[in-house]
């Protein structure tokens, strides 16, 4: 029987949340400890409290006081009021309300009569947020299992009933955490979400439960069940990193007729305390084990009913009592602790050894270490004798209040010392009271009962048994992920010099489009991790390393922002003896990423930089999806790319199931017939939606009047390089044949190496720096190209500024610049590129083939391995028909090249030079193929009439000369008038030095202006930037060579310098003389030891052999030599063995040997990879024979290692 009048006890007065709604009998409640005895009035309560006749049901673990109704009650254990039933609720409940905020009676009417039209007219009942609060407070007080009561009245709420989402309900569900976290200082706090929404995981906070192959469990045996279903809907760890300790996501279902999602919580709101305790012994076996546990609990499976309205999804927060993590470390069936420490500390727990209650012992220890760990970790705890103190003082405050207060004594009364606690001996009544807690079905069952009743997703009869229901409804459930949205963007972040990296980038995002994911592509330095976006951010990051270990020019930024934060997570280590500061350890706990670390084993620091980004973001809190890889250029660096993004597209899957995957586009011009030749066509659009950003088309059109860029202003970079005019195009290389023009075939396949000047301003390098170069496409290229796609090499909207320039960030304006100087028509195409081809085929079985190259990586690389181009490609599918403006839209960028400058700044500060040695290879299939940077060095026009030797090779070959885009092409006759029968004239000229041949003597500068002006418009300009290489500097190298630090250039000059030099290798070493040369006319020293080894194939191919010759004489003022010893070493005299550089060393082991163990002494190589390879063993041998006490191998390895590391030997290499 309800009472209808406000609840009041016996004496009359209105007491705050009366439970007793009919008052029977006094009584008390005694306590045998402390022989208290508190009086009560007995309740009677209406509602069922599962006592069944005849039998006390206390001990169970679940009840509901609502009996089922009938076998269709899908809400049950939850209740199922009829109108008047739930009018009958919310009455009392704000009756309650109203009694206790005292408000007035009017007040109370008003809100009564609302609340009762809502349930009439709609069947629901909305409560404001103070009368939730107050309801959810009321369901703590009245929560009969809970010993933490004392604190109901400070609970407060979050009230997001808003929420319509399930990424909304994962962002509330993380606000959640962080706001009752607290810094450590923890709050005890209800997150109210929609009535109806569900949260699968019991708790936010949750250890992985693997079954693994050999039947065994790792992890809390608790959360199998749950893992199963997060496993089963997509989550997972590779097999190989699963750990005991793996935090299970959150999976959310904001909606019940709507799919869940689920989510990897950020590590700022995972806080987990480690375990420690005082006794090193137990400290030793705890840290051993691992044992942690989560800071704060968030209990997230109860239901609260409040005025006849039940919310589903009410997480709570709270603070641990110690035993609660004690037993869920400790018990059996959980962690199951006590045997695994006690076999650490080789303490007996066997049933033999019971009365010696050594489990007992390490339990409490257990527990002891749970209440130390948490206090050094400042995270508020209680321990269970406080908190039985507490619920005594709350028992007799809250009887006292409204004559009685439910508590369940199973539940009460704490799992260690039981005895020793005040609770154990009290007397106490359990009986429900509303807003009260209530347990309620797991959330997946009425989930996959609704997918079953669906005949068009699931035919299978479903067991009753909740766990076979879940089974049986994977079936169906494998078949929605796909409709499991997570809706998250990934960013695929590229750093790189040279474009592997940012091909490989390109690829990825390609991928994962065609995966059915957003993907955007960025640049590493353009994206900030420091500002980004709190919200949780998906990153696939690809990056080479440069330098020593460093970051690509586009990393710098990056790399910085590393440091920085490396440095400050040490100094607050340090600070805080060991306890890091936890705003900076989860300053990136946003980030859920994956790198793929790009690089060469050939260098000491393989791949430094990517598996440093990779530990930085761990270090800042962010969640690492797999391990980093590294993928060595010198070993199938592609394949091993492609691996980590299979890899890496798997897990992200996995973590955030896809949304859809996008059908691929096929045919796309099926009805080209119909289209106009207009260049642009309206269609065009349509036929390429807008795929989400990235795979955009730039709609094309022209315009006529265009600003001209901006050019000439440095800081000079990738993005902005200096156009430098192209002073000496040299051949080095003597011609075995020039005396007869008649036997041109032969030197037609002459070793060509070229020897070239540029014009530089504001370009400050040192001898030894890169100078990287941008090569632009071969002219017979870009005319097949463009026939290729339907054009007329003299369309006129050809040259035309057109919309792409914003390709190039303006850099060229019409098509015809973009094809010839910006996308790349020879470098192999990667998938991603085909995959583009593919879409424009019409043809089925060219479709099909391109297919096959682009989803079977096996048979890529076996295709690629010859290198096809652009045009090769399109000549062998023919069935693609594609826009000139769509194909430079697909293509990648032309990608610059390093050359080691071979000139010193000392010298002319407006002069840079190179050696460039001109690549020409067969593919394995036969195929004649140009190196494309080398190659169009090659034909560049030098501003220097004098330097004529160009015209030998471009007139055998019939090569056409580069189309320069502000000037006329030139014809073939053309170019043959501007040539000379001077074939290989030197110009024999010194430079102010009196000593280098080739350098034009500044006084002829006047000259050379006329001149200038008058070739101006011939010569040809290449686009240029400088990259410092601090790896392979002169010792004492200045940083600023204007400066002049005496004591720096006296270490530069009393250096002992031993140097390799295999073919072009000898270009920084050209640097290094010149500089030397300079810098002896500043500084004088005693001659010092310079030796030079040069590895070259004939006496012809000895580059700059004069120079040396010279070198090697008395050259500066002192009349000392610059190079006291040069070994050339030829590796094709006809006639005579094979020699290689390394072949000579054991002949000069001795002197080799004075100059590794001499400390003023620097050995320098640099050459291809091989051949360095091949010096350093050479330097091993001579460490193992040479060195007293004769070293073994490893350790003469060891010291030549160690050399590398110091800078002692440094290593250039070109490969
Ligand atoms: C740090 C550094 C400094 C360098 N300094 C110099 C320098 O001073 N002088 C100099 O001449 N070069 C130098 N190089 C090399 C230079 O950067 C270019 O790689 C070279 O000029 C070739 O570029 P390319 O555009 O002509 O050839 P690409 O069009 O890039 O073609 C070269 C590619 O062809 C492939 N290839 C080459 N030979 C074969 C073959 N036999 N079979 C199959 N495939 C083959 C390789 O995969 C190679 O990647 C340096 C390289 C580095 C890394
Ligand atoms: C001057 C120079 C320095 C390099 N330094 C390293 C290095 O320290 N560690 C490494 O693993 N790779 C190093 N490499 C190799 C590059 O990382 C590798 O060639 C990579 O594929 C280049 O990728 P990118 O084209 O995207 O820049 C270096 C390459 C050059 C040219």
């Amino acid at each position: 029987m309800v009472n209808n009048k406000p609840c009041s006890s016996s004496d009359g007065s209105i007491k705050s949340g009366c439970p007793v709604l009919t008052v029977s009998a006094k009584t008390v409640l005694r306590n045998y400890q402390t022989e208290e005895s508190i009086p009560v009035v007995v309740p009677k309560s209406a509602h069922n409290q599962d006592c069944r006749h005849q039998v006390c049901t206390s001990s169970l673990m679940n009840y509901s006081p609502y009996p089922k109704k009938d076998a269709s009650d899908e809400n049950w254990p939850l209740p199922n009021y009829t109108k008047d039933q739930f009018l009958q609720e919310a009455k009392q409940y704000l009756t309650i309300y109203h009694n206790d905020k005292k408000t007035h009676k009017d007040e109370y009417h008003v809100r009564l009569k609302e609340i009762e039209d809502e349930i009439k007219t709609k069947q629901s009942a909305t409560y404001t947020t103070d009368e939730l609060r107050y309801g959810a407070q009321l369901a703590w007080r009245n929560a009969a299992r809970c010993i933490n009561r004392l604190y109901w009245q400070t609970l407060e709420i979050t009230d997001r009933r808003d929420v319509k989402t399930n990424d909304a309900m994962f962002e509330a569900v993380c606000q959640h955490i962080r706001s009752s976290f607290n810094g450590g200082k923890l709050l005890a706090t209800v997150l109210v979400l929609p009535q109806n929404a569900r949260l699968w995981s019991s708790q936010y906070l949750r250890f992985a439960c693997y079954e693994q192959t050999d039947g065994t469990l790792l992890g809390d045996p608790a959360n199998r069940e749950l893992t199963r279903i997060a496993m089963k809907i997509g989550w997972s760890k590779p097999e190989t990193e699963r750990t005991e300790w793996d935090v299970l996501p959150v999976i959310v279902q904001c909606n019940p007729e709507e799919d869940p999602s689920w989510y990897e919580l950020p590590v700022d709101c995972r806080p987990i305390v480690e375990l420690s305790h005082p006794d090193p012994k137990y400290e030793q076996a705890m840290r051993q084990l691992g044992l942690q546990w989560f800071a704060q609990p968030f209990v997230a499976d109860k239901a609260i009913e409040i005025g006849g309205v039940v919310f589903k999804c009410v997480p709570f927060s709270g603070w641990f009592m110690e035993t609660e993590i004690g037993r869920d470390l400790c018990d059996v069936q959980r962690y199951n602790s006590i045997p695994k420490l006690a076999q650490i500390m080789d303490l007996d727990v066997t049933l033999a050894a019971s009365s010696q209650l050594n489990i007992d012992r390490i339990y409490v220890e257990v527990n002891a270490a749970v209440l130390h760990s948490f206090q050094q970790a400042q995270v508020s705890i209680v321990d269970h004798h406080t908190a039985a103190a507490g619920f005594q003082k709350f028992l007799k405050e809250d009887t006292v209040a409204r004559g009685n207060t439910p508590a369940d004594w199973v539940w009460i009364v704490p799992p260690i010392s039981s005895g020793m606690s005040p609770a154990f001996h009290q007397e106490m009544m359990n009986y429900l009271v509303k807003p009260c807690i209530l347990d309620q079905t797991e959330p997946w069952v009425p989930y996959f009962e609704r997918l079953r009743k669906n005949p068009a997703v699931i035919d299978e009869p479903v067991k009753k048994n909740n766990w076979a229901l879940v089974k049986n409804a994977f079936k169906p459930f494998e078949m929605l992920i796909s409709r499991i949205n997570k809706r998250t963007c990934v960013t695929v972040l590229y750093a790189s010099t040279t474009g592997t990296a940012e091909s490989y980038a390109k690829q990825t995002v390609s991928r994962l489009f065609k995966e059915g994911y957003k993907a955007e592509l960025s640049e590493l330095d353009k994206f900030s991790f420091p500002d980004a976006d709190k919200t949780t951010q998906l990153l696939l990051i690809i990056t080479s390393t440069f330098g020593r270990g460093n970051a690509p020019a586009n990393g710098l930024k990056t790399e910085q922002w590393m440091e920085e934060n490396n440095q400050s997570l040490v100094e607050s280590q340090e600070k805080s003896f060991g306890q890091l500061n936890r705003e900076l350890k989860n300053s990136c706990s946003h980030f859920v990423y994956a790198v793929c670390a790009i690089g060469s084993k050939a260098y000491e620091d393989f791949c430094e930089f990517g598996v440093c980004l990779d530990q930085t973001l761990e270090n800042l809190g962010s969640t690492r999806l797999l391990p980093v890889a590294t993928c060595d250029a010198l070993s199938d660096q592609y394949k091993s790319f492609c691996r980590w993004e299979t890899e890496a597209i798997g897990a992200l899957k996995q973590v955030f199931p896809i949304k859809q995957a996008l059908p691929a586009k096929t045919n796309i011009l099926t009805d080209e017939e119909k289209r106009s030749n207009d260049l642009v066509s309206s269609s065009e659009k349509d036929e390429f939606p807008d795929e989400e950003g990235a795979q955009a088309m730039i709609e094309l059109s022209f315009y006529d009047n265009v600003c001209a860029r901006r050019e000439g202003v440095g800081p000079y970079t990738k993005t902005n390089p200096l156009e430098a005019t192209v002073l000496m195009n040299k051949e080095l290389v003597k011609p075995a044949k020039i005396e007869n023009r008649g036997h041109l075939s032969s030197s037609m396949n002459q070793h060509s190496v070229r020897q070239i000047e540029l014009a530089i301003k504001d370009m400050p390098y040192l001898a030894g720096d890169h100078v990287y170069i941008f090569p632009e496409n071969p002219t017979s290229d870009v005319e097949k190209v463009i026939k290729r796609c339907g054009l007329k090499l003299d369309d006129i909207n050809l040259d035309r500024p057109c919309s792409l320039n914003v390709i190039s960030n303006g850099r060229f304006q019409s098509m015809r610049e973009l094809i010839s100087k910006y996308v790349d028509l020879v470098s192999p195409s990667l998938p991603n590129v085909l995959e583009c081809f593919a879409r424009y085929a019409s043809d089925e079985g060219e479709r099909k083939k391109l297919r096959q190259l682009i989803e079977n990586k096996e048979a890529y690389l076996e295709w690629s391995v010859n290198r096809w181009t652009v045009n090769e490609v399109l000549d062998e599918f023919k069935s693609v028909e594609i826009k000139l403006h769509e194909l430079i839209q697909f293509l990648p960028p032309l990608q610059p090249r390093p050359y080691s400058i071979s000139s010193s700044p000392r010298t002319n500060a407006n002069k840079l030079q190179i050696t460039v040695s001109v690549v020409k290879y067969n593919t394995p299939n036969g195929m004649r193929r140009d190196g494309l940077c080398s190659n169009f060095l090659y034909q560049t026009i030098p501003q220097d009439k004098n330097e004529l030797s160009l015209k030998q090779y471009k007139t055998n070959r019939k090569i056409l000369p580069p189309i320069q885009s502000h000037q006329p092409r030139m014809s073939v006759n053309k170019l043959h008038g501007t040539v000379s029968t001077a074939g290989y004239k030197q110009t024999k000229q010194k430079d102010h030095t009196g000593l280098i041949t080739y350098f034009r003597p500044e006084t002829e500068s006047k000259n050379e202006q006329i001149f200038s002006s008058n070739k101006d418009e011939k010569a040809s300009k290449v686009r240029i930037f400088v990259i410092p290489n601090p790896s392979f500097r002169l010792p004492g190298q200045l940083q600023d060579p204007q400066k002049v630090d005496f004591s720096k250039v006296l270490e530069t000059m009393s250096s002992r310098l031993l140097m390799f030099a295999i073919g072009s290798g000898i270009a920084p070493f050209r640097a290094f003389w010149h500089e030397l040369l300079s810098l002896s006319r500043t500084i004088q020293t005693t001659e010092k030891d310079r030796m030079l080894f040069i590895g070259c194939r004939t006496p012809n191919d000895l580059l700059y052999a004069d120079e040396l010759k010279k070198l090697t004489q008395s050259t500066t003022q002192a009349n000392h030599r610059i190079l006291t010893e040069v070994v050339p070493v030829y590796s094709r005299v006809p006639g005579h063995q094979k020699r290689y550089v390394q072949d000579e060393i054991p002949r000069y082991k001795q002197i080799i040997y004075s100059f590794l163990a001499d400390k003023h002494s620097f050995v320098f190589m640099c050459g291809s990879v091989r051949a360095c390879i091949g010096i350093e063993r050479g330097l091993v041998s001579v460490i193992e024979s040479c060195q007293p006490g004769k070293p073994t191998r490893d350790e003469a390895e060891d010291c030549i290692k160690r050399m590398k590391r110091c800078g002692k030997i440094q290593l250039e290499m070109f490969g």
